[in-house]
């Protein structure tokens, strides 16, 4: 990398933006419609204040164990399909990252590298699928994910067709030749690689591929074909949150998918406090949509989250310096939290649960 080192998230998205392709750029950037959610996401973030108490306790440290995975942070990379968009060793740096800081690696269904290829580097691995039309090819992705050793599942639920992104309508966006939907099509192309006026060719594939009729004896089904820990991710309304616990579901993620779905949904950390007061005292509730720095981290924690997932800010890092950049950014986060937590009087992560916060226009 050349250039100053950069001291912040957003440092490695203005230098993202300047080596990326403008329609790279634009798909990882983007959300859906007028991307108003897109926006609330940051702005509901910075309307939480939390006070800082004082003379209290020394930090003994940030670990953190979710969905029964100690770490050394209550952070995890977000599932991100088509890594190799940004790098060539895509998913694979992604991961020697996330194992050099410690912390878990959501796995996406559509990752651009084998899942067997990215297991060898010792990460921890939780794979996130996507609810295949085709049940034995979701059968058997499990038994492929569960053969790799991934620690836990976790089952997205908040793309029944992808949201209707309009940079990407415009851009015709499609992938390249050599990127690939690996773990399942076997390196073959695909429909997403055929651009076409008017449309996304990654929201066509991914509508040819999922299924729009998920329904809850579904989930009951996949509850009950593995024994691992499951998260459902995509929550916002608190009777979802119960339902899926009532299923068995070990842990809640509450996200709009970086604004990249129903655009007028709410902010992520708007929705956390009901669904944490709904399944907060029987499972875990983490949180993703917007977390860009450790104070953000700080306020998922003290609005009840038990941890965070990190998207975009990763995919800048790894664009920009591969597996070195990206965990330089979660080298800055773990820094920016260690002294969020310190600042805010906190002996360790489940002591921020107690700070409290208002919200400001500032
Ligand atoms: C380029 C990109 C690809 C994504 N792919 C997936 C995916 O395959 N599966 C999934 O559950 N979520 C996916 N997401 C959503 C993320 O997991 C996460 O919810 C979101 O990015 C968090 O918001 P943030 O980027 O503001 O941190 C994707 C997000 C982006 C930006």
């Amino acid at each position: 990398m050349t250039g100053p080192a950069p001291v912040s998230l957003d440092d490695f998205e203005a230098r993202a933006q300047s080596v990326l392709p403008p329609e790279v750029w634009d798909f990882i950037a983007g959300g859906s419609g007028s991307e108003l959610t897109l926006r609330a996401n940051r702005q509901a973030l910075d309307s939480v204040a939390v006070y800082p108490r004082v003379l209290g306790s020394t930090l003994r440290g940030t670990e953190a164990s979710l969905l029964g995975t100690s770490g050394s942070m209550p952070i995890a990379v977000a599932p991100m399909a088509y890594q190799r968009l940004v790098h060539p060793a895509g998913e694979v740096a992604m991961a020697e990252a996330a194992c050099q800081a410690g912390i878990p690696l959501m796995f996406s269904a559509l990752s651009s590298c084998a899942i067997e290829e990215v297991a060898r580097t010792g990460a921890t691995i939780w794979f996130q699928l996507y609810w295949l039309q085709h049940r034995p090819k979701l059968e058997q992705l499990i038994g492929r994910a569960e053969a790799a050793g991934s620690t836990a599942l976790v089952v997205t639920l908040d793309v029944p067709i992808m949201g209707r992104r309009l940079r990407d309508v415009r851009n015709q966006f499609a992938l390249p030749a050599d990127v690939v939907a690996a773990n399942l099509t076997d390196g073959a192309a695909s429909r997403a690689h055929l651009a076409s006026a008017g449309e996304s060719a990654i929201a066509a594939h991914t509508s040819e591929l999922l299924g729009p009729s998920l329904t809850w004896p579904d989930l009951e089904w996949l509850r009950s074909r593995t024994d691992l820990p499951l998260a459902v991710k995509g929550i916002l309304d608190p009777r979802d949150a119960a339902r899926a616990v009532g299923i068995g579901a070990d842990a809640v993620v509450v996200s709009n998918h970086g604004g990249r779905q129903l655009d007028g949904a709410p902010a992520s950390i708007t929705a956390l406090a009901a669904v944490v007061a709904e399944v907060g005292q029987q499972c875990q509730v983490l949180l993703d949509s917007g977390i860009r720095s450790g104070t953000d981290v700080l306020r998922a924690l003290a609005l009840g989250a038990s941890g965070v997932l990190i998207g975009r800010p990763l995919l800048w890092a790894l664009a920009v310096d591969g597996a070195a950049g990206a965990a330089q950014a979660l080298s800055l986060l773990s820094t920016e939290l260690r002294e969020s937590l310190i600042l805010a009087g906190c002996a360790d992560v489940a002591a921020a649960r107690d700070l409290r916060t208002d919200l400001r226009s500032w």
